[in-house]
């Protein structure tokens, strides 16, 4: 199609089309197709897919990484037509396109947390200097921004649940050497494979709280996890009054995706599964085991010591979880080489991107060192 994008109808750049949040936003974009135009599609390597949601939806660029390297995702980030962004790759890949974007004033629909837990103030910095707007996909952070949307101040608490991952209930040992066919079993959610292992070690639990630090802006004294395996509550927003909001839904990615493309207004929907408290039955709660799942305790650790720390943890939970896909190692290894990793770390304070691309490129290295 010639030209810009009509008038009232929103440009969607959608990096990572090809995954599992990639292809929720397109199922939820076809329902919407009269409010937004897809204008750039982008993937690492699966040629087959891309090529199948480029004939559908005709954006004016598309690419693999693989084949057009890392600025590809910058060149979607910022295309003149793409409104929203949503960044929907994996790990620290997702880094440069989220400040690209944000620089350029456009809206981030953030569903890459690597690159808050990373570079979190530097992300911030870049949406107040460029007007760009991040805007959370996380189930739990859309539920706690759907909770104080519309609410100024007085947030005082927050409690994001999880669902405990397929190993809430395993004895430690057997969790230790759990195959990569039980870590990717994941009770609640279909995602994909690093965030599902991320899950069942609960690294993403921590990648959750050290996100949610960066968005909503509290100290992490005020933020608290809870096991809650139904996953219909997705998070609670306390207020200093002591008054609790949650936000409730089945488990499906759709409505976050589309609360972060329309926040903060709300569009109809028809795809949602509607709520029905019957079908949910009981909604149960109880505390992490922080002394089984460690890598957990690790990243929380490194959010409060702040600095490198969070790249460093994330670049080595990112290493380890590699080699436990490829087989490399037992699923109780990524946690200690999380551990390893981090042990060895002097945190540095972080005031410009090559102190976190060193402090990433260090861990990396550190973690290989360690799995050698
Ligand atoms: N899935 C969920 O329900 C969910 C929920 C909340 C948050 N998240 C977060 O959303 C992000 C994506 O998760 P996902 O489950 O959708 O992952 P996924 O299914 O593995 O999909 C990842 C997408 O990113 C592309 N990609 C992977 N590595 C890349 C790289 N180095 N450079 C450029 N593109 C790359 C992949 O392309 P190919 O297909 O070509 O490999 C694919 O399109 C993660 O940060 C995750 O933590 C996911």
């Amino acid at each position: 199609m010639p030209g810009g994008t009509p008038r009232g109808v929103r440009g969607v750049a959608i990096l990572g089309s090809t995954g599992s949040i990639g292809k929720s936003a397109l199922q939820v974009l076809a329902r919407q197709r009269e409010r937004f135009r897809v204008v750039a599609l982008t993937a690492r390597d699966n040629r087959e897919a891309l090529d199948r949601q480029v004939r559908e939806w005709q954006p004016r660029l598309s690419g693999l990484v693989a084949e057009r390297g890392p600025d590809l995702l910058v060149e979607a980030a910022t295309h003149p037509d793409a409104d929203i962004v949503l960044n929907a790759v994996v790990g620290a890949a997702g880094l440069d396109a989220t400040l690209a974007a944000l620089r350029a004033g456009k809206r981030v629909a953030l569903a890459n947390k690597e690159t808050l837990v990373m570079a979190g103030d530097l992300v911030r910095q870049a949406s107040v200097e460029g007007g760009g707007e991040l805007v959370p996909v996380d189930s739990e952070h859309s539920a706690v921004l759907q909770c104080v949307a519309g609410r100024e101040g007085g947030l005082a608490r927050l409690i994001l649940t999880a669902s405990g991952g397929p190993f809430r209930e395993w004895e430690p040992a057997r969790i230790r050497g759990a195959t990569v066919a039980e870590a990717l079993n994941h009770p609640t959610w279909q995602m994909g494979s690093k965030v599902t292992v991320d899950s069942a070690t609960l690294a993403n639990k921590a990648l959750e709280v050290i996100e949610a630090h960066y968005l909503f802006q509290l100290p992490y004294a005020g933020l608290e996890v809870v096991v809650h395996p139904q996953s219909i509550i997705h998070a609670f927003a306390e207020f200093c009054d002591g008054s609790v909001i949650a936000q409730l839904g089945f488990p499906s990615m759709e409505l976050p995706i589309l609360y972060a493309f329309t926040h903060p207004e709300r569009l109809p929907d028809s795809g949602v599964r509607r709520f029905d408290p019957v079908a949910v039955g009981a909604m149960t709660f109880e505390p992490v085991r922080t002394e089984v799942f460690r890598a957990f305790r690790a990243g929380v650790e490194a959010g409060r010591a702040g600095g490198t720390a969070p790249a460093v943890f994330n670049a080595a939970n990112e290493v380890a979880v590699a080699a436990f896909l490829a087989g490399g190692i037992a699923f109780g290894r990524i946690a200690e080489v999380i551990e390893q990793v981090l042990d060895v770390h002097r945190v540095e304070p972080v005031r410009e991107l090559d102190t976190v691309r060193a402090a990433d490129r260090w861990a990396r290295e550190h973690a290989h060192e360690v799995l050698a």
